[in-house]
C-alpha cells in the first residue's frame, strides 16, 4: 500500500468547488503520437517543468508497455514531490500490479485503470459482453485500491457508450473505490453540448457521484477538444486531462495552455481556477517541442510563433496606441517577453517609424516619407523584412540626402 497518495494540490482542490485540477498526459497520451517518443532524460526534463508550473497530476507513462516506460514512471515517481504521479494500466491484474510497482516510491501515486465501454469496442476490441466488462471494472478498481489510495477509472470511448450502461459502469467503479472518474472522448467524436449533458447526467443519476472527481479527456479529431473540455467543466468536471502543445494521437489532445488561458482570460464567464503558473507555458512548450522534435504550428493559440505577432498596418497602429486593441492576454502572462510587430507589405507608417526609433533612427518628415516608400517596395518583393534590411535601406536614404 502506498501511503499518502492524495495530492496536496488535490486536497486543496477538493475543498474548493471552483478549482479545476490539471492532469497532464504529455508523457503518456502525448507520447503515443507517432514519432513523439522521448528518452528517460527527456521525460524527466518534461516532468520537472510540469511539476514546477503547478500541474496537479502528471501521467508519466504506461508501465506495462515497456521497460523504458516502467523506468520512466519509477524515476519520475521518485523525483516529483508536489504533483501526483500517475501510471496507466488496462484492467488486467498484471498491468495494475506493474503500475503499482512503478509507483512504489511515489510520495503521491495514482493508478489510472481503464476499459472500453462502447458497443463497438466491447464487441470488436475486447470481445467481451457488457456484464463481463462490469465485472472487470470492479475487479480492476478493487485491485488498484489495494495498492494505492488514489485510483482513477476511465471508460474508454465513453462518448459512444450507451448512457444507461455508462451510469452502471461509473456506479460500479465508484463503489469499488475509484476516486476519479474519467469520461474520455477517445475518438474526438463528441460536441460541447453533448459532452456537458453526459457529465450532468452522470452526476445526477449515479449514486454517490459526489464521492469522486469527474474528469474530462478530449481528443481533437474535430478540433473540439478544448471546447469540449471546457463544456465538461461547466457541467461539473473538476479535472481536465490535457497535453502541452496539444500533443497526442492523431489530431492530438486538448492543449493545456489553451485550457489554462481560456479559464484565466474568461474568468468572467468560467469562474474556475487552475494552479498553473501560466508564465511557464512558453518554456514548457519549447521544451516539449524540442524533445519530441514536433514543431509548434505558427498560428497555434497561445504558444505559436504568431500568437502575439501583428503585421497588418491597422492592427499595428492599434497595438502602438493600446495593446488591448488586438490582444486579449499579455504575452508576459504566458512567458513571452513582448508582442512583435512584424514589418511586411501590410505594415503602416506608424509601425515603420516605431521600428526606426527602436533601431536608433530619427528621420525628418521627407526622409521618413522616402524611406517608407522604399520599404514598401522592398516588402512587396520579400516575405520577411529583417532589421538588417531596414538598416541598409535607411543608411542609403541618409547617405543620399
Ligand atoms: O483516449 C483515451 O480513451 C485514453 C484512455 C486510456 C484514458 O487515453
Ligand atoms: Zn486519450
Amino acid at each position: 500500500m502506498i501511503p499518502d497518495s492524495t495530492s496536496r494540490r488535490g486536497k486543496q482542490a477538493a475543498d474548493s468547488a471552483d478549482r479545476v485540477l490539471i492532469f497532464d498526459t504529455t508523457l503518456r497520451d502525448g507520447e503515443q503520437s507517432p514519432g513523439a517518443s522521448m528518452n528517460l532524460d527527456e521525460k524527466i526534463q518534461v516532468a520537472e517543468i510540469l511539476e514546477a508550473m503547478g500541474v496537479d497530476v502528471i501521467e508519466a507513462g504506461f508501465p506495462i508497455a515497456s521497460n523504458g516506460d516502467f523506468e520512466a514512471v519509477s524515476e519520475i515517481a521518485r523525483r516529483v514531490k508536489d504533483s501526483v504521479v500517475c501510471g496507466l494500466s488496462r484492467a488486467g491484474a498484471k498491468d495494475i500490479e506493474r503500475a503499482g510497482e512503478a509507483l512504489r516510491h511515489a510520495e503521491r501515486g495514482r493508478i489510472h485503470t481503464f476499459i472500453s465501454t462502447s458497443p463497438v469496442h466491447m464487441k470488436h476490441k475486447l470481445q467481451m459482453e457488457p456484464e463481463q466488462v462490469l465485472d472487470a471494472i470492479v475487479a480492476s478498481v478493487t485491485l488498484a485500491r489495494n495498492l494505492v489510495d488514489n485510483v482513477e477509472w476511465s471508460a474508454e470511448d465513453a462518448t459512444r457508450t450507451d448512457r444507461d450502461f455508462l451510469c452502471r459502469c461509473v456506479e460500479a467503479a465508484i463503489k469499488a473505490g475509484a476516486t476519479t472518474i474519467n469520461i474520455p472522448d477517445t475518438v474526438g467524436y463528441t460536441v460541447p453540448t453533448e459532452y456537458a449533458d453526459i457529465f450532468t447526467m452522470l452526476r445526477t443519476r449515479v449514486p454517490n457521484a459526489d464521492k469522486a472527481i469527474f474528469s474530462t479527456h478530449c481528443h481533437n479529431d474535430l478540433g473540439l477538444a478544448v471546447a469540449n473540455s471546457l463544456a465538461g467543466v461547466g457541467a461539473g468536471a473538476r479535472q481536465v486531462e490535457c497535453t502541452i502543445n496539444g500533443l497526442g494521437e492523431r489530431a492530438g489532445n486538448a492543449a493545456l495552455e489553451e485550457i489554462v488561458m481560456a479559464l484565466r482570460t474568461r474568468a468572467d464567464v468560467m469562474p474556475y481556477d487552475t494552479g498553473i503558473n501560466s508564465q511557464m507555458i512558453a518554456r514548457a512548450s519549447k521544451v516539449v517541442s524540442s524533445v519530441t522534435s514536433f514543431p509548434v504550428q505558427y498560428n497555434k493559440a497561445i504558444v505559436g510563433q504568431n500568437a502575439f505577432a501583428h503585421e497588418s498596418g491597422i492592427h499595428q497602429d492599434g497595438m502602438l496606441k493600446n495593446t488591448e486593441t488586438y490582444e486579449i492576454m499579455t504575452p508576459e502572462s504566458v512567458g513571452i517577453s513582448k508582442s512583435s510587430l512584424v514589418l511586411g507589405k501590410l505594415s503602416g507608417r506608424h509601425a515603420f517609424k516605431d521600428k526606426l526609433q527602436s533601431l536608433g533612427y530619427e528621420l525628418g518628415d521627407n526622409q521618413l516619407q522616402d524611406a517608407f516608400k522604399r520599404f514598401k517596395d522592398l516588402a512587396d518583393k520579400k516575405k520577411h523584412v529583417f532589421d538588417e534590411d531596414i538598416v541598409a535601406l535607411v543608411d542609403d536614404e541618409v547617405a543620399a540626402g
